[in-house]
């Protein structure tokens, strides 16, 4: 059987990091693609040359985007992750880089449209939801085939985060991140437990709080660590996961940046946008989304959430009417 075809666009940290995740996990072949010259042929070589210490078949290749015709090499891809863009510094917020990577997204969007337009794609450039939308709008693809990370990214850690704290494995936290993957994210107390023991039961007001606020600010703690860019490490396996459900249709049901419209659209107060919702992840892409019922206090995080989304798609759609410089 052949194997599967997933393209990544952006070869810096987190397109570099995820690629050799992808391959590790041998989820297929991994189609690389860069602005820069030779970064992404250099670190798709760079990756192939472990494959016979850990025995995986996946064939890797770089391309340089500089000529647009190489983006043909797209062509028939299963998955295709956007990391291109530029990442965080010390003091940037994820929204500071909204319109600087809105016009990388347009572009991405169309070459998508142009050369493999059937493919299911995980968008992860910044701010999440917003260039999910973005790309949406300029591939024109059926929206349940796009997944924005974000969520997946803010579980892992808001899981970690309480494992540490009650000194429990990692595995056993059940917890969850909704919302926007922005500093108004919503950590999801009320239904986050340990094999089902709710973590309101294990833990203090205050230290809930703590955690949640660590949560919130996990990317920036990496910044500050980083100086130069933002994480990718956790990124990269967040991504995985997502893409991995898609590749093998495994039906993993995971927070990710979902196109809400219908009954979902009011349920949530937010339509024919991106946000993070849960989700089931299959080889189509969204196969459902869950509305989760929502408390006075967890309605009012989550308007918070939802305003900056709005405002943030607004500002998206003057820049591309060439209303903002
Ligand atoms: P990076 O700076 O290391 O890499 C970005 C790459 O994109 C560079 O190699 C650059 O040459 C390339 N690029 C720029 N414009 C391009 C274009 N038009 N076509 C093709 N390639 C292009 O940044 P890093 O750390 O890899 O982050 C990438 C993006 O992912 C950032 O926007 C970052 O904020 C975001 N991110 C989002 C996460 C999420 O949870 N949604 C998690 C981690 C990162
Ligand atoms: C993060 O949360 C960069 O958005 C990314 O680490």
């Amino acid at each position: 059987m052949a194997n599967k075809k997933i393209s990544v666009i952006g070869a810096g940290a987190v397109g570099a990091s995820v690629a050799q995740v992808l391959a590790i996990k041998d989820l297929g072949d991994i189609y690389i693609f860069d602005i820069v010259e030779d970064i992404a042929a250099g670190k798709a070589l760079d990756i192939q040359e472990g494959a016979p210490h850990w025995g995986f078949n996946s064939k890797l290749k770089g391309f340089c985007t500089k000529d647009e015709k190489e983006y043909e090499n797209m062509k028939g891809s299963d998955v295709i992750i956007v990391t291109a863009g530029l990442a965080r510094k010390p003091g940037m917020s994820r929204d500071d880089l909204l319109i600087k990577n809105v016009g990388i997204m347009k572009d991405v969007g169309e070459k998508i449209k142009k050369y493999s337009p059937d493919s299911i794609i995980i968008t992860v450039t910044n701010p999440a939801d917003i260039m999910a939308y973005v790309i949406q709008k300029a591939s024109g693809i059926d929206p349940s085939r796009i997944i924005g990370l974000g969520g997946s990214l803010d579980s892992t850690r808001f899981r970690t985060f309480l494992a540490e704290e009650l000194d429990v494995a990692v595995q056993d936290v059940n917890a969850f991140v909704i919302g926007g993957h922005g500093d108004d994210m919503v950590p999801f107390i009320r239904y986050s437990n340990v094999s089902g023991i709710p973590i309101s039961d294990l833990l203090s007001e205050e230290k809930i709080e703590e955690i949640v606020k660590r949560t919130r600010f996990g990317g920036g703690e990496i910044v500050n660590f980083y100086k130069t860019g933002s994480a990718f490490y956790a990124p990269s396996i967040s991504i995985t996961v997502m893409a991995e459900s898609i590749l093998k249709n495994q039906k993993r049901v995971i927070p990710c940046a979902a196109y809400l419209t219908g009954k979902h659209a009011e349920h949530y107060g937010i339509s024919n946008m991106f946000i993070g919702v849960p989700i089931k992840i299959c080889e189509n892409g969204v196969e459902e989304i869950y509305d989760l019922k929502m408390n006075e206090g967890d309605k009012k995080l989550w308007e918070n959430s939802v305003n900056s989304v709005k405002n943030n798609c607004k500002i998206a759609d003057d820049f591309l009417a060439g209303k903002l410089n």
